[in-house]
């Protein structure tokens, strides 16, 4: 496979450094790699790549820049001149700017958000590549194998879309048309319903990012633990009608949102997208057993 990879890091802003490295590593099960110039460095625990969440100190919440991973460094000249090409303005981070990372090539998306492409990144791996057990023994907290989407918003959710499409060869699972309007999109690169969704709302900001689990009993064991652990509670456990996705929404303690993300399906690059309209998006859609989410899900973005 050629191209965008996959998701591959999100680099997000906490208000209070020392709470989130707690939360990450205890609540979330996150692996600490690396405390380095203000920036905290996790990866979950079936992750190859040094790190794929960076928390970085701020006075307030949200995302710095979400990372996709591209199978060749050579790659990156290639996307440079075609987004340059498609008329977006590239710029390029040089090696060993941020730990354990190689050179990338960063540029905004029509929706505001900071975007880059990179190859290179230190691989530690699993721990498990020879002769291994199924998972590590120590393991703790709700330890999701690995990152999974994230869902941005902001006005211009065509433009960041066909960008995404036309340039980065993303293809579409599904898609939110209200009143004729295209108001989310939701577009993948792996054989998942969504590595990263836009949905209509405030420019450059960030709804949430979601860790991957691998069935519903641990959805609700993750449910059980952020109960246990009094994190603020958004959505779930419970199913989306778009996707099909099994999930929980909470709060890290710096209130940017956070999702377990389990089950979907397994679209190919050929797949025909589904469509939701507002017969039955806000009523099935978004969750599909009891209808209209809570006001908070739809209006507090970081
Ligand atoms: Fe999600």
């Amino acid at each position: 496979m050629m191209g965008v990879m996959r998701l591959g890091r999100v680099e997000v802003r906490v208000t209070d450094f020392k709470q989130s490295i707690d939360y990450y590593s205890n609540v979330m099960g996150l692996q600490l790699m690396a405390q380095e110039n203000g920036r905290a460095y996790f990866k979950a625990w079936d992750e190859d790549d040094h790190h794929s969440l960076i928390l970085v100190e701020a006075d307030h919440p949200g995302l710095v820049h979400v990372g996709f991973k591209v199978r060749r460094e050579e790659e990156l000249d290639r996307f440079e001149k075609a987004l340059e090409e498609y008329g977006v303005r590239v710029g390029r981070v040089s090696k060993g700017e941020r730990l354990a990372e190689g050179q990338a090539i960063r540029f905004t998306l029509p929706t505001g958000q900071v975007m880059e492409l990179y190859h290179e990144i230190e691989r530690p791996g699993n721990g498990l590549k020879l002769n291994p057990d199924p998972y590590p023994a120590n393991l703790k907290g709700i330890a999701p194998p690995h990152l999974d989407h994230l869902l941005i918003s902001g006005d211009d959710v065509k433009g960041t879309t066909d960008l995404l499409m036309n340039v980065l060869d993303f293809h579409m699972s599904e898609q939110v048309i209200l009143q004729e309007e295209l108001t989310a999109t939701f577009l993948f690169r792996t054989n998942t319903t969504h590595d990263i969704a836009v949905i209509k709302g405030p420019d450059a900001k960030l709804h949430h990012f979601a860790f991957a689990l691998n069935s519903w009993d641990d959805v609700l064991r993750a449910g059980d633990w952020l109960a246990r652990n009094n994190i603020a509670h958004d959505e779930g456990p419970t199913r989306h009608g778009v996707t099909r996705g099994l999930t929980i929404y909470f709060f890290d303690p710096s209130g940017n949102r956070n999702e377990v993300f389990s089950g979907g399906y397994a679209p190919g690059p050929d797949f025909i997208p589904v469509t939701w309209t507002e017969e039955r998006f806000f009523t099935r859609g978004i969750f599909y057993h009891r209808g209209e989410s809570n006001e908070r899900f739809s209006t507090v973005f970081t």
